[in-house]
């Protein structure tokens, strides 16, 4: 079945076709650098820039796909957790869509959207997506870092999670500290690669303490803040120093986040067997974080799944239209008559039901 997805919870004005879980479009158009000057995101120039190209993407998605709207068997659209008015723009959207085309509409959490963005196929090259579960699914994004039980598709628990930042926004930070610009963490990787990570002393978060199941950056961060006002102090921040930094800071973001993870998958495994871990989100784009992510699956028996595209770990609809799939499978559609019922949910958790959704039952 078709399903045309919209995610507009941050930055991101995505929109995608996808067929189950196979990928006909993924288009994403970014106002990331719309927000460098603010450091973040500022949200009433956030909700004018999803409006002002909605429909354009919309367009674009439908023509890449090559698949007319008739061929179209749901909306499905992000309600959260995300940035209020940025949401209101994808819900506005689908809801019109779904009334237009008299199709039924799918609620999807964005963070679900995450977990299961390893799933998803490209026409090219298949998966075998049949996983034994329950598996595990880390999510490292800009917005979120936490480690699930994912029992069966659709039902989360929360294993570790983070207690201040998330890993992708102390990164971003860092960045900030280090003149890089706005979302840094990819020039933060670049600058990394060319550091040494021994260079400068950082703490690595909560050494020790992993039985807590708590991810941390706010300890990291005010250490860098500190040796990063030194080291200017001394002068301006020469490119070397730069790298010596960013590769310092990366390194213990994540030998802290493989720690805890390690940790908790290995305690759980004394007692259930687990095979698969599913990673996703923006941070997960990272080479060296995959390559320690994938040591250490193999250390602990454990099959690791990346997105199979860039473009599937940062913000997109595809992970929308994935978990939607099998959301409509579970019969977890909404109908045109129940559309009112269907609002933003900003601070959505996925261990619970939408406010809307409490009379669902999961079929599958
Ligand atoms: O998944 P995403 O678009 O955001 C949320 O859903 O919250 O992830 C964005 C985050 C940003 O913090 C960005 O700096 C980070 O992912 N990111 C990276 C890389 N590419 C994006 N962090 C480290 N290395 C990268 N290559």
């Amino acid at each position: 079945m078709n399903i045309l997805s919209i995610d507009t919870s941050c930055d991101e004005t995505a929109v995608a076709v996808t067929n189950d879980t196979t990928v006909l479009s993924n288009v994403i158009w970014s106002q990331a650098s719309l927000h460098t000057k603010w450091g973040g995101i500022h949200p009433s120039l956030a909700q004018r820039e999803h409006e002002k190209k909605i429909e354009w993407v919309i367009k674009r998605a439908m023509t890449n796909a090559k698949c007319p709207m008739a061929n179209v068997s749901a909306i499905a659209v992000t309600v959260g957790p995300g940035l209020a008015v940025s949401l209101q723009v994808g819900i506005t959207h689908a809801k019109k869509l779904a009334i237009d085309w008299q199709l039924p509409l799918v609620a999807v959490n964005h963070v679900e959207g995450h977990i299961l963005s390893s799933l998803a196929e490209s026409s090219k090259s298949k998966r075998n997506n049949n996983l034994s579960f329950p598996a595990f699914g880390l999510v490292v994004s800009g917005g979120t870092t936490q480690l699930f039980l994912v029992e069966k598709i659709g039902k989360y628990k929360i294993v570790a999670q983070t207690t201040d930042d998330a890993l992708g926004e102390a990164l971003d930070k860092a960045a900030r500290m280090l003149g890089l610009g706005y979302p840094g963490g990819a020039v933060l990787e670049k600058m990394a690669k060319k550091g040494n990570s021994d260079f400068y002393e950082l703490p690595i978060p909560m050494l020790g303490r992993e039985r807590e199941r708590r991810f941390s950056y706010s300890g990291l961060k005010t250490a860098m803040w500190r040796l990063t006002e030194s080291e200017k102090q001394k002068g301006a921040l020469s490119k070397t120093k730069i790298q010596n930094l960013a590769a310092s800071f990366q390194d213990k973001a994540f030998n802290h986040l493989i720690r805890v993870t390690d940790y908790a998958i290995s305690n759980h495994q004394k007692k259930y067997e687990v095979k698969n871990l599913l990673v996703g989100g923006g941070v997960g784009a990272n080479v060296e974080l995959r390559k320690r992510l994938r040591k250490m699956a193999r250390e602990l028996k454990v099959k690791v799944h990346f997105p199979y595209s860039k473009k599937l770990y940062t913000d997109n609809a595809a992970m929308i239209g994935v978990a939607a799939y099998f959301k409509f499978r579970r019969g977890e559609v909404v109908s045109n008559d129940k559309l009112d019922s269907i609002d933003r949910e900003p601070r959505a958790k996925i261990d619970k039901p939408f406010g809307f959704e409490k009379g669902f039952k999961n079929s599958l």
